[in-house]
């Protein structure tokens, strides 16, 4: 009946793209900017595509039956994703995280029905967090081998290395994007996490048009935990992939996919989301600031006069009310 829908699930993706048009005028820009706008996903971020497609695609494999409980180690915008779809679906969720995370995000993964578990509270888990000074990855992987493994009707998710995470940028995001500029496309920007968003994306456009410029957002100096700065304020969600042992690198990740690393701090990611708050009306997270900034350095350069820039805005700002990007100090 008309245009009725009947699952969060028929709501994901088709996201607007918008030209900062009072933004561009105010820096004298002589390319255009477009924003794909992922805050209009049902979920407010770019990560309800991957949710969908990862728990459709276990499902279409046999691996996610009903009754089962979905396992996945955020509670970033991934783990907000999937509590959300799998409610839907009628499935259990469980989700591990680390210890530091703010309150807001467990709150939002319980409010849908999940269960959140700190990863210090696993006994094996906390010991081996403790021999390797914190590693993620190693963590994860006595979570699968030695916790999970022994559980029945458990689909543990993964996104870091799960194919149907860049597989639905390829199938959606990049398709999107042709299709509403187009083909008018010629610089196409993206952070890095799980790096499904650029691999997928720019595949699909890459194959539309071998010239498309594909950059991909590295983390500042200064955004990155180092010896002298252990806990700078990072770019959440946003990963260096240059310079890092690759084993820390997602298998999601293509490092072949890009054609130039461009590196932001995360005050310059600030500044430029406060910015278009201001100028275009749209309220964005971090690595959304980031990403215009990097177009803004991008459409400065004499060579891109008259070209198109595309940039990925993953999430929205309302996330980060209790973050120095929009707290009451900045504020005012
Ligand atoms: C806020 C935010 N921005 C950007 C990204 C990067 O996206 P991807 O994982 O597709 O590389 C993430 C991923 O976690 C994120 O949470």
């Amino acid at each position: 009946m008309g245009k009725v829908n009947h699952s969060i699930a028929e709501l994901v993706g088709k996201t607007p793209l918008l030209e900062l048009v009072n933004y561009e005028k105010k820096h004298n820009l002589a390319a255009k900017i477009l924003v794909k706008l992922e805050y209009f996903n049902p979920n407010q971020s770019v990560k309800d595509r991957i949710a969908l497609a990862m728990i459709e695609d276990a499902e279409k494999k046999g691996l996610l039956k009903p009754g089962y409980t979905v396992v996945e180690t955020t509670s970033g915008n991934t783990g907000i994703g999937l509590a959300a779809i799998v409610a839907s679906k009628g499935y259990k969720f469980r989700v591990y995280i680390q210890d530091n995370v703010s309150k807001e995000r467990f709150q939002v993964i319980k409010a849908f029905g999940g269960k959140v578990i700190k990863l210090s509270d696993e006994p094996a888990i906390a010991k081996v967090l403790k021999e390797t000074n914190g590693d993620f990855v190693a963590a994860i992987k006595v979570l699968r081998e030695e916790i999970l493994a022994k559980e029945e009707n458990i689909y543990f998710v993964d996104q870091v290395s799960n194919p149907a995470n860049p597989g639905v940028h390829e199938v959606t995001t990049g398709p999107e994007i042709w299709e509403d500029t187009e083909g008018n496309v010629d610089i196409f920007v993206a952070n890095v996490g799980t790096g499904g968003t650029i691999s997928g994306t720019g595949k699909y456009l890459k194959q539309k048009n071998p010239d498309i410029q594909i950059v991909a957002i590295q983390p500042g100096v200064n955004s990155l935990p180092s010896e002298t700065n252990p806990e700078p304020e990072e770019i959440t969600g946003v990963h260096a992939f240059e310079g890092v042992p690759v084993e820390r690198i997602p298998a999601t990740m293509n490092l072949d996919i890009y054609d130039e690393k461009y590196e932001v701090e995360t005050i310059e990611a600030y500044t430029a989301a406060r910015e278009v708050a201001k100028t275009d009306g749209i309220l964005i997270g971090t690595s959304s600031g980031a990403a215009i900034y990097a177009a803004t350095q991008l459409a400065k350069r004499t060579e891109n006069k008259g070209k198109t820039i595309v940039a990925i805005l993953p999430d929205t700002g309302l996330r980060y009310l209790s973050t120095n990007l929009f707290n009451e100090e900045y504020l005012g």
